[in-house]
């Protein structure tokens, strides 16, 4: 919303009613740690004595479960990366005997083999609760009909949400995602409240509304709750401008549970309250492992306090952000909205971008649309990137060139760094189903 001085101010949503939060939404910060400590420890414990890596990589940095008396003890324990669940493939990094298993998520991964994840029952139940918590948290309510788009399958998203959404009460049409043409029908014909799917495939349904003449801002959608990747606030308005809804921030990750573990709240969209009462974070330095303390920017780690089929133990999500003290929820901690992964910084020529940081000069140059592809290329033995960005319909021929510049120097200015801009026709970049890769790498290997 725009108001006469022209200052963008953020509309916020209504707050649940406080007799329906969960018992740990509701708790001080010191019951809330008591709860962690005593958890913590189970899961400490139980990972060392049922997965064979725990116990191997806890004895070589000559640490025991009983060392862990307070939670700051927890820095003493080895981090978990993406590589120890890959060497454990598939299931060396499960707890639980095979026939209490229940389910079994993968997430793709680049390169290499999956990353496979596994669940109990009671796990399962509990993911389905803090999903429903962060649905709740979202806006939604019971009763209220939910267009789940995120893909279902291997992938957490679409799954996890299902399971959230029918636990909260709401009545879920499980579309997954692509047959965008489809999308828009079921929207219209089936009205629902909320929707949940990636930000970039969102605005592709978008897109598909206004080629059918709908105005998405007419449809019957009030909410959605976006995750799986990184979008910015820029893109948070273009949403809910075009859509006329509330959109709000999910975060999670496969291997700590999947979609759930942090939530933004739509009564004050301030960052994503973590759900302390299952996954304790901490932030450390990449490159030296330190603890950092709040409100200094690292990579989010997460222990698991409560899962059973796969513990996991400092997990090094890649992400970067930082932790806040609690607002809507007081005795949950915040992380401020991931902007950036280690994996996707692209150095060039010594200064680090992050894909986020196009997205936000681009979504703020008039005439251009939010879509765009970035590819790596050498140049001269210098490393040189090409950002594509459509324009939008409207944009008449003599603004591309203009736009393009505006672009090139926004980049400069708040990166430091100097790109190539071209700007394209609509609709001719491709397109995501589900989490978009932007970036291309054709760099020459020496
Ligand atoms: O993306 C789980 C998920 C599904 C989250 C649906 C939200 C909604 P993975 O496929 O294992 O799991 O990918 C996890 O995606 O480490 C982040 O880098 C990124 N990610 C997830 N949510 C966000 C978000 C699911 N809200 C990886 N903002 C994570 C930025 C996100 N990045």
């Amino acid at each position: 919303m725009t108001t006469a001085t022209g200052e963008t101010t953020r509309r916020l949503g209504t707050a649940p009613d406080p007799g329906t939060l969960d018992a740990a939404e509701r708790m001080g910060v010191d019951e809330l740690r008591a709860l962690q400590l005593e958890r913590l420890q189970w899961s400490l414990r139980h990972a060392y004595d049922h997965v064979p890596h725990y116990r191997r990589a806890f004895d070589e940095a000559g640490v025991h479960p009983d060392d862990c008396r307070e939670l700051a003890d927890l820095a003493r324990f080895p981090t978990t990366s993406k590589a120890d669940l890959r060497d454990n493939y598939p299931f060396g990094m499960f707890a639980v005997p095979q026939e209490q298993v229940r389910r079994i998520h993968a997430s793709s991964g680049t390169t290499g083999r999956p990353t496979v994840v596994g669940y109990t029952e009671r796990d399962i139940d509990t993911w389905a609760t803090v999903m429903a918590r962060s649905i709740r948290a979202a806006g939604g309510r019971p009763g209220d009909r939910l267009h789940n788009a995120y893909g279902y399958g291997l992938f957490t998203g679409g799954l996890g949400a299902h399971y959230g959404a029918e636990k909260l009460g709401c009545t879920v049409v499980p579309v997954s995602g692509g047959m965008t043409p489809r999308q828009v029908q079921l929207i219209t014909d089936f009205t629902p409240r909320v929707i949940m799917v990636t930000p970039s495939y969102m605005l592709t349904v978008l897109d598909e509304f206004e080629k059918q003449g709908l105005d998405p801002r007419a449809s019957s959608l009030e909410i959605g709750v976006f995750g799986a990747e990184p979008w910015t606030e820029q893109m948070r308005r273009e949403m809910e401008e075009r859509a006329g809804i509330q959109a709000v921030d999910i975060y999670g990750l496969s291997e700590v549970m999947g979609p759930g573990v942090a939530q933004e709240c739509v009564e004050t969209k301030d960052g994503l309250h973590v759900w302390e009462d299952h996954f304790y974070p901490e932030v450390i330095d990449p490159i030296t492992g330190e603890v950092l303390p709040e409100g200094e920017v690292g990579e989010l780690v997460f222990t698991s306090l409560t899962k059973e089929a796969m513990p996991v133990v400092r997990y090094r999500t890649r992400d970067l952000t930082r932790l806040l003290p609690g607002t809507a929820r007081p005795g949950m901690r915040r992380m401020e909205k991931v902007t950036g992964r280690t994996d996707d910084m692209i150095i060039l020529r010594g200064v680090n971008l992050f894909p986020t940081q196009i997205e936000e000069v681009v979504l703020r140059t008039p005439g251009l649309a939010p879509h765009f592809a970035l590819e790596l290329t050498t140049r001269g033995r210098m490393d040189h990137l090409v950002v594509r960005v459509e324009a939008r319909p409207d944009c008449p021929a003599g603004r591309r060139t203009e736009a393009a510049a505006e672009v090139t120097k926004g980049v400069k200015d708040t990166v430091g760094t100097s790109i190539e801009v071209l700007v394209v026709d609509p609709e001719t970049l491709p397109r995501s189903m589900g989490k978009l890769q932007r970036l291309t790498d054709r760099r020459e290997r020496a």
